[in-house]
């Protein structure tokens, strides 16, 4: 009797553990926190022409002819045939004290067929598109009262095509401002096109800024390209960290991001260099990022400048540093402040009298390099100012657990810490496990404001990433994926996390940064896999943290849960190059509906996503049936899968 017993425990021991294989298991029955409702967001500066060549409309590169002091680049001299043209800079010539430099064209013969003017190259040409309407204004004087005609037009490449044209006179010896509106037909969509400029007249003219707008997102003036406002839009974003970055710190003390020097009309706004190679016009400022902020319904992370510059300057703790404690103080003020408020009115004044809601404030970026090891120090003067006019604010420290301990702040206990992770996707599988599981739940929140997996055997900072594409491929948005469920599950103490760098321009010479998450040239935007996984995960979300464990698989995820509707979202991230099996066990959900909805990321690991193919790795989504509290379910090989069970 005792031997048939035990054989009967063995063969039911032996079936459990045939049948047990790879396994994926969700606790349902009690929840392990609280999902961050402001988990997922997006991390911007300018770098990789984000904005000037990127979001920010403006078709016109070097506008206010500052970008170079000896030449006038990115503009040209058109003197064809029988026409006779030069041009200069002429900075004695300025239209004011922040445009301190103006192009000076001088005609001295014009003929009816030919041009005589000058023309723009754009930010990697001009979009022309069908039907569409753009805005040129131009600030421009002549050395006479001029009875003159001015074009204005954006034509091919070779000179041939007159895309869309339009005209004004009125040139006198004082600067003026000149708008025309300019309408294309029935074309096909190009960017081999230029800006142009021509006077029918021999004379004098100096321009001060050239600018040109296509239809921006909302119709907003100074405004956003719609395609890419679209993209962000996708993603669901609850939050935009801004303005950096290496972008807040600049170089300099001298280049850093100055805030007050980015608002007010464009014409007020010298720009500065940035430390990724390019000078920014500040035509994308402060009121810029706040109102894309309002646009995408997301709440600003604003950044401040916190006394460190990339090239290793920092400013004294102290009296030294008070100065840009007050420049903080004052920009909270106009983020914040109400109309009786002097930086509040000065919002206003600007065109936006509502205040922004801000709740989180981060002092400087990645301080861990700064070698005097002043951080704690500055981070506490900052900390102490901010928090005795605005209490509420949590302030976030640059340095986090990513970074050794003795380097953190320990003066005060910052509310929050700022932890970067640009990873190989190997590291991300090997780290994603354990990761945050053994972090103190009593200290700061955790933000993660900027990561990424690369999927190259070197770091993105590496010389050799200018060769590789800009957006990842496939087997890095794994390593995204791995790296995002691991957040997810310990989602009671990551607060936020966001993706970095955000935008690339593709073009040559456009880029300092990869991976990235969306690429674009004059004309199309396309998003990388990583887009994609990023967007498959801040679509997907519940409120309640579910525990999970898996066992023989190689198979990593997380599952939330919805509790006004009990739907539980599972994420699992499948690395191998087979498809993999799995028993997905939802204890303590006694039934769940038959059909559940899945969204799978899944295709060759090598391959990306580009201008010319933009949808070769995407999202797909489907009903699958056969849902029970215990299922199988096949994911492809190299996968990411999202599958959404409803409770019944
Ligand atoms: O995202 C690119 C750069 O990486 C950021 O500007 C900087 O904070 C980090 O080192």
């Amino acid at each position: 009797m005792k031997k048939l017993a035990a054989l009967l425990i063995c063969a039911a021991a032996m079936a459990s553990c045939f049948a047990a294989g790879p396994t994926f298991t969700v606790d349902a029955s009690r929840s392990a926190g609280k999902v961050s409702p402001k988990l997922y967001g997006l991390m911007t500066e300018e770098i990789n022409h984000s904005y000037d060549g990127g979001l920010y409309a403006e078709l016109i590169q070097n506008r206010a002819f500052l970008d170079d002091t000896a030449m006038p680049i990115h503009w040209s001299v058109l003197n064809d045939g029988d026409a006779a043209a030069t041009i200069a800079l002429d900075p004695t010539n300025s239209f004011n004290d922040k445009l301190t430099n103006s192009l000076r064209l001088t005609v001295t013969k014009a003929a009816k067929h030919h041009s005589a003017g000058i023309a723009n190259s754009g930010y990697w040409g001009i979009p022309v598109r069908p039907k569409q309407s753009y805005r040129a204004s131009i600030l421009a004087r002549a050395e006479s009262n001029c009875s003159c005609l001015v074009t204005v037009s954006i034509v091919s490449d070779d000179g041939r095509t007159v895309y869309a044209t339009g005209k004004f006179s009125g040139l006198t010896t004082d600067w003026k401002r000149f708008e025309v509106t300019l309408k294309t037909g029935r074309v096909a969509p190009t960017a081999k096109a230029r800006f142009v400029i021509t006077l029918d007249q021999p004379g004098t003219v100096w321009f001060g800024m050239v600018s040109l707008f296509p239809p921006t997102w909302n119709d907003q003036p100074n405004g956003f390209r719609r395609d890419l406002m679209q993209m962000l839009v996708d993603l669901n974003p609850k939050f935009l960290r801004f303005p950096g970055g290496n972008y807040v710190e600049g170089d300099t003390v001298e280049t850093r991001f100055e805030w007050k020097k980015t608002i007010g009309p464009i014409e007020e706004r010298h720009g500065h260099p940035s430390p990724w190679g390019y000078r920014s016009t500040d035509g994308l400022g402060l009121l810029e990022f706040l109102a894309w902020c309002e646009d995408l319904k997301a709440e600003p992370v604003l950044a401040v400048y916190a006394g460190y510059s990339l090239k290793g300057a920092h400013v004294n703790p102290g009296p030294d540093l008070e100065p840009f404690v007050r420049e903080a103080l004052e920009e909270i003020e106009y983020v914040t402040g109400d109309v009786s408020t002097t930086w509040g009115a000065q919002r206003a004044k600007d065109g936006h009298p509502a205040p922004f809601k801000l709740t989180h404030v981060e002092i400087g970026n990645e301080d861990w390099f700064d070698k005097s090891k002043s951080y704690d120090e500055r981070f506490a003067q900052f900390y102490d100012a901010i928090k005795s006019r605005y209490p509420q604010l949590k302030i976030i420290s640059t340095i986090g657990n990513d970074q050794p301990e003795s380097s953190h702040v320990h003066s005060r206990k910052p509310d929050m810490t700022d932890e970067h992770y640009y990873r190989s996707v190997d590291t991300f599988w090997h780290l994603a496990p354990e990761y945050a599981r053994n972090y103190d739940r009593t200290g700061p929140e955790i933000f993660v404001g900027e990561w990424a997996a690369y999927e190259t055997s070197f770091p993105p900072w590496d010389k050799r990433s200018e060769q590789e594409p800009p957006a990842p491929d496939l087997r890095a948005a794994l390593g995204d994926g791995v790296f995002m469920a691991a957040m997810e599950r310990n989602s009671d103490l990551i607060q936020m996390q966001c993706y970095a760098p955000l935008f690339v321009n593709v073009n040559p010479g456009g880029r300092q940064w990869r991976p990235d998450m969306i690429g674009y040239d004059a004309l199309s935007a396309y998003g990388s896999p990583s887009y994609y996984a990023f967007q498959m995960f801040s679509r997907n979300l519940g409120d309640e943290i579910l525990p999970t464990a898996s066992t023989q698989t190689a198979v990593q995820g997380c599952a939330t849960r919805d509790s006004q509707t009990g739907e539980i979202i599972l994420k699992l991230v499948n690395p191998q190059a087979a498809a993999e099996t799995l028993k997905i066990e939802i204890k303590g959900m006694a039934s769940v509906a038959f059909k559940a909805r899945a969204i799978t990321l899944a295709g060759n690991p090598d391959d990306s996503n580009s201008i010319t193919q933009p949808g070769r790795i995407v999202p797909v989504p489907t009903t699958v049936g056969g849902i029970k509290p215990d299922f199988s379910y096949t994911l492809p090989p190299h996968s990411i899968v999202v599958l959404k069970l409803k409770a019944r």
